[in-house]
């Protein structure tokens, strides 16, 4: 059978990932979805559109879906589905303000995308996300390996790029990785941190590296400060984009991801920002690796923030 990818929500974040996804030409369909009449099936005819010119097969089908599941129908056995929908910060705004309103809609969203994809690996992205992919998994009843979300993969992408931008180097030549959770307490892993194989610490000073640290933690908000009506979307979609890309093709790529840890590190029952080897069935391990002790006591902190609040998802 032919592959089939569904993003919900086709907002900034939901419409760049279904144009990624299909110009990628490995699925033989990409669905869009939105609950905002028209909207997805006016995505969709455009992006056809531009089949010819880019050289890609992969159709994509637009849906209007209702809350009570109208319109799912169109989505039915997707391999891989990504939930992008629900609302993005504005100025000011933490990702955990939009928790409430955010909850009530990726519920709804879980519970339809299990009743008609009920073997799908489900790519969380909406925020709060650590606790959105918790309650994703919640409301499918999904086995954890086959919900996880996308957080690390950017964080660690807007890393790369100042320690680049900061050393006028090529990004192909950094390596960068940020584990924890995607707000307050992301944990950078700058012992990670290698420019053409030479540790970050050698090329810049420690006050250095937690500038731009600091710059990274601070990167969602940067953008939000700047575009005043949203959040990013560029890089956010690339990062989920490549996360479908590895399921479809179980690659077994290691890639940062809000995955769930049992035991890893020292911690136990918790979605949070860590390595995990990606396949078909979504995360096949979480890739354990070394860590400085102030790395660790500080991914045991964003464990410990995390796991609060994921607790509390239950009742929205
Ligand atoms: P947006 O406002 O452009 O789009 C959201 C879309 O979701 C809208 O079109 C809306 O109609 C739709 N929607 C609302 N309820 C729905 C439902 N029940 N079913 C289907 N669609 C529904 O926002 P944007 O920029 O696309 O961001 C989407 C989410 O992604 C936000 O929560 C944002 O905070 C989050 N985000 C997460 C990142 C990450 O790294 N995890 C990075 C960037 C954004
Ligand atoms: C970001 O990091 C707002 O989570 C979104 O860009």
């Amino acid at each position: 059978m032919g592959k089939k990818v569904t993003v919900v929500g086709a907002g900034f974040y939901g419409s760049t990932t279904a144009l990624r996804l299909a110009e990628y030409n490995i699925f033989d369909t990409v669905v869009l979805t939105d609950i905002v009449e028209g909207k997805p099936e006016g995505l969709a005819l455009d992006i056809n559109q531009s089949r010819s010119i880019e050289g890609f097969e992969t159709k994509v089908i637009g849906a209007t879906t209702t809350a009570d599941g109208g319109g799912y129908e169109a989505t039915a056995n997707s391999d891989v589905v990504v939930i992008t929908a629900g609302l993005p910060r504005k100025p000011g705004m933490s990702r955990m303000d939009l928790i409430g309103v955010n909850a009530g809609i990726v519920r709804g969203v879980a519970e339809n995308i299990a009743r008609h994809s009920p073997n799908a690996v489900i790519i969380v992205v909406s925020n709060p996300l650590d606790e959105m992919t918790a309650l994703t998994q919640l409301a499918s009843d999904f086995p954890k390996n086959r919900v996880f979300g996308q957080a690390g993969m950017l964080d660690t992408a807007r890393f790369t790029n100042f320690v680049a931008e900061k050393l006028d180097v090529k990004v192909s030549s950094v390596k960068t990785l940020t584990l924890g959770s995607h707000g307050d307490t992301m944990v950078p892993v700058p012992s990670r941190c290698t420019v053409d194989g030479v540790p970050l610490s050698e090329r810049l000073s420690g006050e250095e590296i937690e500038d731009l640290v600091t710059k990274t933690r601070n990167g969602g908000a940067e953008i939000v400060a700047l575009l005043k009506t949203g959040s990013a979307y560029y890089a956010p979609s690339a990062a989920a984009a490549r996360m479908a890309k590895a399921v479809i093709e179980d690659s077994g790529e290691v890639m940062p991801v809000c995955a769930w840890v049992d035991g890893e590190y020292g911690i136990t029952g918790v979605y949070l920002g860590v390595e995990a080897e990606i396949g078909s069935n979504g995360v096949r391990k979480v890739v354990e690796s070394s860590l400085t002790p102030d790395e660790l006591n500080n991914l045991k902190i964003a464990a410990e923030a995390v796991r609060s609040k994921q607790a509390d998802v239950q009742s929205l």
